[in-house]
């Protein structure tokens, strides 16, 4: 019998480690969260992708009272950036969120399955990694690609 290892990497930083770029990235996702509807679950997140054509698009998710039709920030912000511009690549997104009480998570969250599966195809486009910045309130959680978030995922 043989076993594998599936490992994710990830870089735990603070704010003031990251690059002036990442900075601006983490204050756009922290910012969209201001504009999530989230009347249902209070749970307010915003999604930032960074573009090769140096365009930050933003997104947060959007709910809805039939539960399953609403939406995650981060594939907001995806289809949104992908639907505005065709011809550029992913580079990088943040994802940041706040609590009913309006305070920032302290651990940061991560993309659910879907939004997982969503980002990979980015990944694939780009044929280049996307660099996912999680961000929490103090400590930053960095991935180096989408890969790693969704081991053995499905492929054609
Ligand atoms: N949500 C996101 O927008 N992104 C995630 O990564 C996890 C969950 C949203 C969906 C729902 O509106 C709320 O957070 C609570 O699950």
């Amino acid at each position: 019998m043989k076993q594998i290892e599936v490992v994710t990497p990830i870089l735990i930083v603070k704010y003031d480690e990251l690059s002036v770029d990442d900075c601006r990235l983490v204050n756009a996702a922290r910012k969209a969260t201001a504009n999530a509807y989230a009347p249902y679950s209070k749970f307010s997140v915003g999604a930032a992708v960074a573009l090769s054509n140096g365009e930050i698009i933003i997104g947060s998710n959007q709910e809805n009272v039939a539960y399953p039709s609403g939406m995650c920030a981060e594939r907001v912000a995806c289809f949104y950036a992908h639907s505005r511009f065709p011809d550029a690549k992913f580079q990088a997104i943040a994802i940041a969120a706040q609590d009913g009480n309006g305070n920032e998570v302290k651990q940061p969250i991560s993309p659910c399955g879907s939004c997982r599966q969503a980002l990979l195809e980015y990944e694939k486009l780009a044929e280049d990694d996307i660099k996912v910045l999680l961000v929490g309130a103090v400590e930053i959680y960095m991935l180096q690609s989408v890969k790693s978030l969704l081991p053995l995922a499905f492929a054609l």
